[in-house]
């Protein structure tokens, strides 16, 4: 026997196609990355569903998708409750007949310098970035399992997922668990045809950045409006900070049948500020 053969292909005839008619999730989808990436993908022709704890915006934002010939729906959704993601997944299903792909992208951001994090601090930060990202990853894999055709789960990483930075520590720990729980899947459920990646942004002018922003010149750590962002974003080789539709390209393609065959990755689309 040559070497391959008898290995059975666990992508089927449906999957082998790009956005068109895809099932798509985006958590965190009202605004910033996640409203860049569906974005994309709606206008790729895909079926999104904008999800985010801020309803009414997951549905203003999913009225103004709807360009690209797909549906788009906005949902609720608290990606730290897994009765919450269970109807997110039911009420996508229904409305497009199916799941193929869900972007756990809904993420917090906390500044607190190493010393200052408490037990509350960590837990806040988890739950959204970490816990939420398995329960999400979960329950897609229920479904994909269901329908017996694979299925693809992109988690929004960070650099800082790569990188530790002091006072952003446990924000770094959630998004090196993204890591994680991205390669634990790719490993668990690669025979079943289900792929996970994810992708690492860099310093993105999105309304997290001003969270961020705040929270270092609250803690005395810059002194005015912009500047860490500037100073953090200064790195990029590329010689500016990212744009929330920098991300698109990656979110289409990990999207698509032309990444069928890759898994357990993180992309990092940051304008060359770590290399790994
Ligand atoms: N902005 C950056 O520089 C940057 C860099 C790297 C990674 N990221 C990651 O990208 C993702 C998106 O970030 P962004 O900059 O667009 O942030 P953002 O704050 O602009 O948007 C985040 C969205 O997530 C939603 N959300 C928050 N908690 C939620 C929950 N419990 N359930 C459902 N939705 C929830 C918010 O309502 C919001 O619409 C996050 O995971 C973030 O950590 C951002």
């Amino acid at each position: 026997m040559l070497p391959g053969q008898g290995i059975p292909n666990t992508i089927t005839e449906e999957t082998v196609q790009g956005l068109e008619g895809k099932s798509i999730i985006v958590t965190g989808g009202a605004r910033g990355i996640g409203l860049a990436m569906a974005r994309g993908l709606a206008e790729g022709g895909a079926h999104v569903a904008v999800a985010d704890l801020n309803a009414a915006d997951a549905r203003a934002t999913a009225e103004t998708l709807a360009v690209g010939g797909g549906k788009t729906i906005g949902l609720e959704v608290d990606v730290r409750d897994r009765s919450s993601v269970k109807r997110m997944v039911e009420a996508t299903v229904s409305a497009y007949g199916r799941l193929d792909v869900l972007f756990s992208n809904a993420g917090i951001a906390q500044v607190r310098p190493f010393l200052d994090i408490t037990e509350d601090d960590w837990h806040t930060v988890m739950n959204v970035n970490g816990l939420g990202v398995l329960i999400g990853m979960q329950e897609a894999i229920k479904v994909f399992r269901a329908q017996g055709r694979g299925g693809k789960l992109v988690n929004t990483a960070s650099i800082a997922g790569k990188q530790g930075y002091d006072p952003l520590a446990h924000y770094c720990a959630s998004k090196f668990s993204v890591v994680a729980l991205t390669q634990a899947a790719a490993r668990g459920f690669g025979p079943e045809g289900i792929t996970a990646n994810a992708i690492c942004p860099g310093v993105v002018a999105t309304p997290m950045w001003q969270v961020i922003d705040q929270g270092f010149q609250d803690h005395g750590l810059s002194k005015s409006p912009q500047e860490a962002f500037n100073n953090f974003a200064a790195s990029a080789v590329l010689g500016r900070p990212s744009q929330a539709g920098d991300l698109t390209g990656v979110a289409r393609f990990l999207a698509s049948s032309e990444s069928d065959f890759m898994t357990g990755q993180t992309l990092i689309v940051d304008g060359g500020m770590i290399f790994d």
